[in-house]
């Protein structure tokens, strides 16, 4: 492990807001066993997935990162005046230029500091991260969001991968408070053989054109054995690596929120750490693999579920493509936003007047250099 992919200290950070966004269809495994040589019994034994939702024609990722930022913000008791930067986890953005945050800043109506992370499925801990980051030193109030379209990036004839996916979005809304903790973080990453779990085609390396589009290299495709034993190992060893680094031990733990991937990857992973089942929290068997989305979508899901009460310690741990992986622990205290409520009022006359300013020099009223 590379000890500067750390972050020893815990964070006087916050999770003021949590929300949710899955589109409408859902799909079962005998939906797609109407359309693929596979089978219900196959998926659930396999995976433990049951269902799946799927994007409308009509929606991209941004659209399920606005649903899902609106969610957070209610919850929080925040408006979008109140957040000072977005950060959107994503590996199936809407365009390759721009990022999806900016889109997401604008659907929400607002101009701030707004900019992608893509850890694919590890996207979400990467996005907390740098969301605890921002808050930490100085920002007061941080939108942090994972969402994914993966069914725009599967291919409908693959029963390795098509089985698999599903699209939503999650997300946090980050405060400062003394009295809460975000961290440490462990995250780290290794890209010495991408072809395990990777889009081949589509980026600068290899744009599409007839060649791809016949070899259907534009979708994407997995080693999936060898991406269950790293995940298995990564997700594991990182987890161990946040609990040592608090000094805590898996007994300290009240609930156990991995990536959902697959239900037999989580038990995996739950019997290595010696965490008891009914504290690892499971929503891959609804939502399938989302990717950078399903973290926060079964925090939502806990919370919603009565699992997360104030004091809780809860372990996050995610892995994939890349390889990448992250783990982190939080101390669960929700609440009203305090701090950064106050401070949104104190600063909304200056930012005002900052925007006026702006806006007169764009419509031509302003001085020129
Ligand atoms: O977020 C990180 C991203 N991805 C993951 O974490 C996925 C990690 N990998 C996995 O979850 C598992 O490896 C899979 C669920 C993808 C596959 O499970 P497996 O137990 O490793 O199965 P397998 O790939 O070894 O396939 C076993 C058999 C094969 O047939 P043969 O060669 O034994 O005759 C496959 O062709 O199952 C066949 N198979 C299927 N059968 C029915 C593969 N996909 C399907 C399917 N339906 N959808």
């Amino acid at each position: 492990m590379n000890p500067r992919a750390t972050w020893k200290a815990a964070l006087p950070v916050r999770i003021a807001g949590l929300g949710s966004h899955l589109p409408s269809r859902v799909v079962t495994n005998d939906d797609l066993a109407q359309v693929l040589d596979t089978n219900d019994e196959w998926i659930r034994s396999r995976t433990g997935i049951r269902q799946r939702h799927y994007a409308a024609p009509e929606q991209a990722t941004s659209d399920l990162a606005v649903e899902a930022g609106k969610a957070a913000l209610a919850d929080a008791g925040l408006g979008i005046e109140d957040i000072t930067s977005i950060v959107v986890a994503t590996t199936t953005p809407d365009h390759t230029v721009p990022g999806t945050a900016p889109l997401v800043a604008a659907k929400l109506g607002t101009e701030i500091t707004a900019f992608d992370v893509n850890a694919a499925c590890s996207g979400f801990l990467y996005a907390l991260r740098v969301g605890t980051g921002l808050v930490a030193t100085g920002d007061e109030a941080v939108l942090v969001i994972g969402a994914e379209t993966l069914t725009r990036i599967i291919d409908p004839e693959d029963r390795n991968v098509a089985i698999l996916f599903g699209d939503g979005a999650g997300a946090v809304v980050l405060v400062p408070d003394d009295a809460a903790a975000i961290g440490p973080f462990d995250l780290g990453a290794d890209g010495s053989d991408p072809s395990m779990l990777w889009t081949e085609s589509g980026g600068t390396r290899h744009p599409v054109d007839a060649a791809v589009l016949e070899a259907r290299t534009q979708f994407m495709t997995m080693r999936g054995g060898d991406v269950y034993r790293n995940a298995v190992a990564r997700m594991s060893a990182s987890s161990q690596a946040v609990l040592d680094r608090a000094g805590l031990t898996i007994d300290d733990v009240d609930l156990f929120i991995g990536h959902q991937a697959n239900i037999r990857i989580l038990d995996a992973v739950g019997k290595r750490l010696g965490i008891p089942g009914d504290k690892v929290h499971i929503t891959v068997d609804q939502h399938g693999n989302t990717s950078a989305a399903s973290v926060p979508l079964a925090l939502t899901d806990a919370r919603d579920a009565g699992r997360l009460t104030t004091g809780d310690t809860v372990l996050l741990t995610a892995f994939g493509a890349g390889f990448t992986w992250g783990s982190t622990l939080l101390t669960w205290q929700p609440g009203s936003p305090g701090r950064a409520a106050d401070h949104a009022a104190e600063t909304a006359v200056d930012a005002d007047e900052a925007v006026g300013t702006v806006e007169q020099d764009l419509a031509g009223g302003g001085e020129t250099a």
